[in-house]
């Protein structure tokens, strides 16, 4: 028997899979396009995405995933059996053992639904590792000492922050807001303030071109396209980085919240290693300009950036399989994680 160990971070807006022995082969959108008339996946990931708005209105494209659970459990199934197959293109295989992330957060129904998904997928066995432990260890910070160490993760649908000693998290919180809340927010203010409807896509350009966190030296504006929602014509309006920071002012308010809760929670020791060794931010979100001078004002912490934050998640599920006697313990530990503050 061949057994390939495969690790999957399967992601609201981006899945990144990552094979041992190899690295991260795969970064993908979570997106699937269906043919309504038969029912059936006819392209997935970066193709799925690309016909979007391209097709006859018998194609249609989900996304399974929604704020780090799976919405669509069949597509979903469907998504990471293509993901699996891609990856291991040109391969012997026979079998795929694989781990998942999945948020600290979520119920036990909802982790069975993504233990049962990649199993349906033909992967098995299936363990599943909490994302911000996954996402610590990628970044390259130390878990297994008894020191605490600090996890900001924003994602496209959640952001999960927590803080682990000894392999294990000692406190954390896992909040449905992230960057998609971000973009829905921009939408919103676009259309209060100007009667203009833009798309959730605009909204997300706009965030990655002009979007900041904290004032800055690079304020810049941009002009953008909408339908106005009077006339029903479209029509262009410039906006400002500020603006687009007020925007997005709330969402980022409740990820602050999130972070002081779990702070509040923590002992005294590990808080005073925090202080000494700051926050580390992973995820797309983390991206955001000017998020780390934020949390830093916020919280009177040091805040990090990881080098390749969309990775961490992927690289620490990637260490977790190539270390698998050190690391063993953090698979599949459920029960601490339930009651979480949503
Ligand atoms: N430069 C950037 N600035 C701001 N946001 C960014 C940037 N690059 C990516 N993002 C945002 O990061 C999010 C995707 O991040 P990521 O791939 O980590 O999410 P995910 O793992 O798929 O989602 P989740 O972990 O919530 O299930 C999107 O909302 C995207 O808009
Ligand atoms: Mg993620």
């Amino acid at each position: 028997m061949f057994t390939r160990y495969v690790g999957i971070d399967l992601g609201t807006a981006n899945t990144v899979v990552y094979v041992r022995g190899k690295g991260i082969i795969l970064r993908e959108p979570s997106v699937v396009a269906i043919n309504t008339k038969t029912d059936e996946a006819c392209s997935v990931g970066k193709d799925a995405k690309e016909i979007i708005g391209r097709t006859p209105g018998s194609i249609v494209a989900v996304s399974p995933m929604q704020n780090g659970v799976i919405a669509d459990f069949d597509v979903a199934a469907a998504m990471i059996q293509e993901f699996i197959r891609k990856a291991l293109k040109g391969t012997l295989l026979t079998t795929a053992h694989v781990v998942i992330s999945i948020p600290s957060g979520i119920t036990p129904l909802e982790r069975r639904a993504v233990k049962e998904a990649a199993e349906k997928a033909g992967a098995r066995p299936v363990h599943l590792v909490s994302a911000p432990v996954a996402a610590a260890l990628g970044a390259g910070l130390t878990i297994d000492e008894p020191a605490g160490t600090m996890v900001v993760d924003i994602g496209g649908g959640t952001s999960d922050i927590a803080v682990i000693s000894m392999n294990g998290v000692v406190s954390f919180r896992s909040v449905r807001v992230a960057g998609d809340a971000l973009d829905q927010a921009i939408v919103n203010y676009i259309r209060k303030k100007y009667n203009l409807l833009i798309g959730e896509r605009t909204a997300e350009t706009i965030k990655l071109e002009i979007g900041s966190a904290f004032p800055d030296v690079h304020e810049s504006t941009m002009e953008i396209r909408g339908r106005n929602q009077l006339n029903g014509l479209p029509e262009n309006i410039t906006v400002s980085s500020a603006e687009i920071r007020e925007a997005m002012a709330d969402p980022l308010k409740q990820v602050l919240t999130a972070i002081r809760e779990t702070l509040a929670n923590t002992p005294p020791e590990l808080s005073a290693d925090v202080l000494e060794q700051g926050i580390t931010l992973t995820g797309g979100g983390a991206l955001l300009r000017g998020l780390d001078k934020l949390v830093n004002r916020e919280t009177g912490m040091p805040v990090y950036v990881a080098e390749y934050p969309l990775d961490c998640v992927a690289e620490g599920i990637g260490t977790i399989m190539t270390h698998y006697d050190r690391y063993e313990d953090l698979l599949d530990e459920e029960v601490r994680y339930y009651e979480s503050g949503q």
